[in-house]
């Protein structure tokens, strides 16, 4: 059985969401945020349902510049002693990062910074990780150049990567799938199948949920077996219960609202 990778589930990296949440690109989920203040009340039950579970959130301060800029989890990926800094594959989001990196640079001296160089791109929302094996999705934002970047690098770490051609109706990898644990993989029928993510490691399954519940296969595992799942999705909430999860429920509307999911929302380091 894959690694148990729970251990990066420490700490987080949160941001507040900006004045100009409203025009956030929406094309896949949503249609447009709709009312900043409950974006705001939803963000706000997201950071706290993370620190009353364990993590140690900091909420970096949101940029007007950047409508998008609560999504931080496309902006960096910590992997083994290491930062990769990516190109975010859409234009209007590439300058969310500096006060990203810097924050991780100076927590985690030590870490070799990875920074990512055009016509490489790539949206950290495409990397999925089961213990020692990771996905990456072929999406819009994310290219061929970008995957032999993460490639290179995980190769250095000794792990596989396997891609994941993401369908035209979605995002990115995460907005389809997770990993609650290091040893179940979540994805919709319809977009995905198991042999997407082909032969697993012994004592590891994908387990396929009905399409209309898409949203809901992103979660956030956490140790001592808890998950935090977005509100409204029965048959993903009934399938990790009964295999023996405790399950936290968060309001993700005003989020998804700007194709935004649970997983998008932080950087664990
Ligand atoms: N609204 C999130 C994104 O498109 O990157």
């Amino acid at each position: 059985m894959a690694t148990v990778r729970l251990d990066q589930k420490s700490r987080a990296i949160v941001r507040s969401i900006s004045d100009s949440y409203i025009n956030a690109l929406a094309k896949y989920f949503g249609s447009g945020p709709t009312d900043i203040d409950v974006a705001r009340q939803q963000h706000r039950a997201y950071a706290k349902a993370l620190s009353a579970n364990g993590v140690e959130v900091t909420t970096l301060e949101a940029d007007q510049n950047y409508p998008d800029c609560v999504f931080v989890e496309d902006q960096a990926v910590v992997i083994d002693g290491h930062v990769l800094l990516p190109v975010p594959g859409h234009e209007s989001r590439r300058g969310e990062q500096p006060p990203i990196a810097d924050f991780l640079s100076d927590k985690l001296q030590g870490h070799q910074i990875c920074k990512m160089e055009p016509p490489a791109m790539m949206d950290g929302g495409d990397i999925l990780r089961l213990g020692d094996l990771f996905f990456v999705g072929r999406s819009t934002r994310t290219n061929d150049a970008g995957i032999k970047e993460l490639k290179d690098l995980l190769d250095h770490l000794g792990h596989e990567l396997r891609i994941v051609d993401i369908p035209p109706q979605a995002l990115h990898l995460t907005s389809i799938s997770s990993t609650p644990s290091d040893n179940i993989i979540l994805a919709p029928e319809g977009y995905l199948s198991p042999e997407s993510f082909g032969e697993l490691p012994d004592g590891c399954e994908v387990i396929m949920m009905p399409n209309e519940e898409v949203y809901g296969c992103n979660t956030i595992g956490l140790p001592g077996n808890k998950v935090i799942l977005a509100k409204g999705y029965p048959t993903v909430k009934a399938i990790l219960e009964a295999k023996g999860f405790e399950c936290i429920t968060i309001d993700m509307g005003q989020i998804r609202a700007a194709d935004g999911s649970l997983t998008c929302c932080s950087i664990f380091y």
